[in-house]
């Protein structure tokens, strides 16, 4: 589906409400009042649609300080990012270039939102991990300010190890899923050679016990997946720093679409997958690579300002003006 319209017309608007809808959070808002429409006190996204063969309604409201709810076929969610458990949606957004671009951080927080999709069981994996990191932290600052024995510290270790290493074991397995079809995706669009590894190994006792006087020092743990990054390549080069923009574009929309490709082999539900903007820096051999890549999958929508940059007739064009989808 493809929505038009110019600049300021709403279409991140909409896709941004397709996202809260669906997954419970915005992909960019930072807080419920920027998505509250100005001078009103609550929004609301109420959305109908399938999910496979099945039917579903989903309800999420905003209210500007409050808790946001949400509903899913009429029954209330504990929260509203429990909806991320039931519907997948996937997306594109320029911001996301910082997923290449960015710091390490960026690369960890995408990497372990991908595994809590590809691998739903171990989705609590990253925050279980961090809470042990940040025990054996404020541990290593009792200790330092001889409130507690070196003693104390020898569980939290253990924890970090074990945590550690399971953590380690699913993004490895997590980016290995994602290279294959992240490189065959990449090409297609242009970028060739496209590789994506993790960067880093399982912490181990000997490990961080060889590192405990630099980190009694500094009250950090200097060993571990919390310190990790994903090296993204084409050739041989790392696109963080050797990238043009429009070879980042392609290898955030690749590993999105690579996502997507998983998930549907793996759930046989295509996720929802929002692609805004995308077609801006892509030329025109790539935008036909990426209208063919499109039209094998489920259901996907992109933005554009002109309906004429998607070289390839849409299931559904909608244009978008202020207020107004036709
Ligand atoms: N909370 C809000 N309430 C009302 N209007 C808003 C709010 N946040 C942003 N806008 C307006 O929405 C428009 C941006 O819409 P957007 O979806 O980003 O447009 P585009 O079609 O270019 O993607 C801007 O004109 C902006 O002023
Ligand atoms: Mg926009």
């Amino acid at each position: 589906m493809l929505l038009h319209g110019p600049n300021g017309a709403g279409k991140t608007n909409l896709l941004e409400a397709l996202h809260v809808g669906t997954q419970g959070f915005s992909p960019r808002a930072r807080n419920d009042a920027q998505m509250v429409r100005f001078g009103a006190a609550a929004g609301r996204v109420a959305l109908r649609g399938t999910n496979g063969e099945t039917g579903f309604e989903a309800d999420v409201v905003l209210a500007v300080g409050a808790a946001r709810r949400a509903r899913l076929n009429g029954e209330r969610l504990t929260s509203a990012e429990r909806l991320r458990h039931e519907l997948r949606t996937l997306v594109f957004t320029p911001d996301r270039l910082a997923v290449v671009k960015g710091a390490p951080a960026t690369r960890r927080a995408y990497l372990d939102r991908s595994l809590g999709r590809l691998a739903p069981a171990r989705a609590g994996l990253p925050v279980e991990y961090a809470a042990a990191v940040g025990q054996r932290n404020a541990c290593l600052r009792r200790i330092r300010a001889g409130s507690s024995s070196s003693g104390a510290l020898q569980p939290w270790t253990e924890r970090v190890v074990s945590l550690g290493e399971d953590l380690v074991h699913a993004r490895a397995e997590a980016t290995d899923t994602l290279s294959g079809p992240f490189a065959e995706l990449a090409g297609l669009l242009g970028l060739e050679s496209a590789t994506l590894a993790y960067d880093g190994a399982a912490p181990t006792l000997a490990e961080l016990e060889a590192r405990l006087d630099r980190d009694l020092d500094r009250g950090l743990t200097s060993a571990g997946p919390h310190l990790h990054d994903v090296r993204i390549e084409s050739c041989g080069c790392e696109l963080r720093s050797f990238g043009s923009q429009g070879e980042q574009r392609i290898a955030v929309l690749a590993l999105v679409l690579a996502e997507a490709e998983i998930l549907l082999l793996r759930t046989g539900l295509a996720p929802l997958v929002l692609l805004d903007d995308v077609l801006s820096e892509l030329d025109g051999d790539r935008r036909r690579a990426l209208a063919s890549i499109l039209l094998q999958g489920g259901q996907t929508i992109v933005t554009a300002t002109a309906a004429a940059a998607l070289p390839v007739e849409p299931a559904q064009a909608l244009a978008v003006s202020p207020g107004v989808v036709r």
